[in-house]
């Protein structure tokens, strides 16, 4: 039997197990990438591992995510990367050189290597051939060291996608039909291949735009082969001599099969205020917008921010609105600048930002109370702008622009007609020809020791598993709870980020704002959850306060894969309940564990049973590998990876 292009991928790097989907399997990993707000706890888990160097093909630390400089605890936080990078043999991007996944994908994405990133849009290169798998920043540290990196083998379904896009749809609308096909659970254990007609004919840069927004599915990965496209954009980029074709066999099984036809795709927009809230830009026509911003590393490129230019020339935004672009890379912005579309863009009355994430997640540009705000990006969680009551719909850049200029959500198909604006079409440049001044490459590395400042605190530890497990309810959530909410990524909490005994005083203070000091009070306890708790971002902190709290176990419908793997990996028990348990149990409640949970852990047990208020017992079920019962005894993967290092 044939093979998928996902399944020839992992072969070529399988370590341990089989290609059998929901067994775990171990594998290589060529390269990893560290943005700042993850990187740190990264490299400090990597110190605590005495470990001397990186082991993998390529190591490559980003500051990206925190770029605006506001207080001592980031820029302390960037010198410290920075140190850690040259000690340790990373490349290190500064601040302002853009975002992790999109100077990724211009320097180092490679077709047919794996890549393992502290950041969940980590899959971004899959539209250039490259399996791309985001993680919580343990597992980077331990890959790094030269550890195979474990993951349930993932159903591969392909995705064939028919026809061309017509004018005025994007690469933004395919990824957003499949929001709204599959929801934002329906990637769940999954990689998408997508192939067919349609996908031969997206250019690179349209083709990570689907792959970057296949995390919103929960998608293991997203993957496209390669092709003369791919070769072509490698070769714009000054990096032809990496090119390998990489295709499925023509007789590969897939899990399932989602078609979709292109041509039959209009202008979508996701509403507030979840990504799969997908709707036709008409349906929601003529609501009024105050804010536009274009970016991210979405929408982010060269090939993203050029249409809303040429849409905007010789225009002008509506006045009682405000539009920022902030492109993606700064090889993004330098060019546009040196083409005179920034000047153009300055023109029509357009805030040209720096290369940052920051508005994304609610750092900077935050929109006006109760306002709506037209974002290119791909998360419009409830409160990630920066505004609890936040109004935030996602579209493409053609249509941010469009609403620009009309000053309410407006079809672009009809302002065109209106205003006799020529469709822009996507556009690579001839080649790509940022400047590299702001990557400091390992060899050339300027710091050979680690720089701490007041803000960089320890990485807290976890006592191996006990026999016990029991304690408050200390909060009941409901469904879809982000890692957003357990840990937000403001200005404000972020800044913590390094100092974990600080940042728990935030964990799930958008939920309950005394839940943390309740948690300390009592010194222990147990979370309840609905279904795909800890979805979002891979953000480990949401695991790491909790723990660090003295949470113990969280019981949930079910968890979201990247946050799973991050509480086994911070020896929370992850356990998992029906609904009708789910139901039943309250806040306040004491629940306790009725076996010996170490024992049981160990021992393989899937079933436990739960006792609550010493009243009414229910099962919970514990889906973990061997490997996951491991870390779990150990009190955590970083007791552990110790432990197996000095041979205990
Ligand atoms: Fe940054 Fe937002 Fe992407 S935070 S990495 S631009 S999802």
């Amino acid at each position: 039997m044939g093979q998928t292009l996902t399944e020839k991928i992992l072969s070529d790097h399988l370590v341990e197990g089989d290609l059998t989907p929901g067994e775990e399997i171990g594998i290589e990993i060529d390269q990893v990438l560290m943005q700042d707000t993850t990187g740190t706890m990264v490299w400090l888990q990597f110190e605590a591992l005495d470990l001397d160097e990186a082991q993998t093909e390529l190591a490559a630390q980003y500051c990206d995510h925190q770029t605006y400089q506001f207080d001592f605890k980031n820029t302390d936080d960037h010198r410290f990367l920075r140190s850690a990078a040259g000690t340790y043999g990373a490349h290190f991007s500064r601040p302002g050189n853009g975002i992790c996944h999109n100077v990724h994908k211009e320097n180092f994405a490679a077709p047919g290597k794996t890549l393992l990133g502290s950041d969940s849009h980590t899959p971004t290169p899959g539209g250039l051939g490259q399996l791309a798998i985001g993680a919580g920043g343990l597992d980077i540290a331990v890959a790094m060291g030269g550890g195979a990196y474990y993951v349930e083998m993932p159903e591969v379904v392909n995705v064939r996608l028919e026809g061309e896009l017509p004018e005025w749809s994007s690469a933004k609308d395919v990824i957003l039909e499949m929001l709204r096909r599959e929801t934002v659970k329906g990637g769940v254990g999954k990689v998408f291949e997508y192939t067919g007609p349609g996908a031969e004919s997206l250019t690179v840069p349209e083709r990570t735009t689907i792959t970057n927004m296949g995390t919103e599915l929960g998608a293991t990965s997203s993957l496209f082969e390669t092709d003369e496209k791919t070769k072509d954009y490698l070769e714009r980029q000054g990096r032809g001599d990496e090119y390998v074709e990489l295709t499925a066999d023509d007789d590969a099984e897939y899990a399932d099969e989602i078609v979709i036809d292109l041509s039959e795709l209009e202008p979508l927009i996701a509403c507030p205020s979840m990504p799969d809230n997908v709707v036709p830009v008409r349906e929601v026509a003529g609501e009024k917008v105050e804010q536009v911003l274009v970016g991210s590393c979405t929408n982010g490129g060269y090939e993203d921010v050029l249409p809303a230019a040429k849409m905007v020339k010789d225009q002008e935004v509506a006045k009682h609105l405000e539009m920022i672009v902030a492109p993606g890379s700064k090889q993004a912005g330098e060019m546009l600048a040196r083409e005179g579309w920034t000047a153009e863009m300055m023109a029509a009355g357009v805030n040209v930002s720096e290369a940052t994430c920051g508005p994304c997640i609610g750092i900077g540009h935050v929109p006006a109370s109760d306002s709506v705000s037209l974002r290119t990006f791909n998360r419009n969680f409830e409160g990630r702008s920066g505004i609890e009551d936040d109004n935030v719909y996602l579209c493409s850049p053609q249509v941010a622009a469009a609403a620009a200029l009309k000053g309410e959500i407006v079809d672009p198909r009809d302002l065109a007609d209106e205003l006799g604006l020529d469709a822009p079409g996507v556009e690579l440049p001839d080649k790509y020809d940022g400047s590299k001044t702001d990557l400091i490459y390992a060899e050339d590395a300027i710091d050979d020791e680690l720089i701490k400042g007041p803000n960089i605190g320890e990485v807290p530890l976890q006592d191996p598993l006990g026999s016990d497990i029991s304690g408050e309810t200390l909060l009941k959530m409901e469904d879809n709870i982000t890692t957003d909410h357990i840990i937000p990524a403001t200005s404000d909490i972020l800044k913590f980020r390094s100092n974990i005994e600080r940042l728990s005083d935030f964990t799930l203070s958008r939920v309950d704002e005394t839940f943390a000091q309740r948690a300390k009070d009592a010194g222990t306890g147990v979370l309840v959850a609905g279904e795909n708790y800890g979805q979002g971002s891979s953000r480990e902190h949401a695991a790491m306060c909790p723990m660090y709290l003295g949470i113990e176990a969280v019981l949930a419908q079910s968890f979201a894969r990247i946050h799973k793997a991050n509480l086994f990996n911070f020896g929370i028990v992850p356990l998992a309940i029906d609904e009708e348990t789910y139901e039943k149990i309250e806040q306040g409640d004491d629940v306790e564990i009725v076996d010996d949970v170490a024992e049981a852990v160990e021992s393989g047990q899937e079933e436990f049973t739960i006792r609550v208020n010493d009243d009414w017992e229910a099962t919970a079920n514990l889906h973990a590998s061997e490997r996951e019962r491991r870390i779990l005894t150990a009190g955590g993967k970083l007791p552990l990876t110790k432990q197996q290092a000095e041979g205990g």
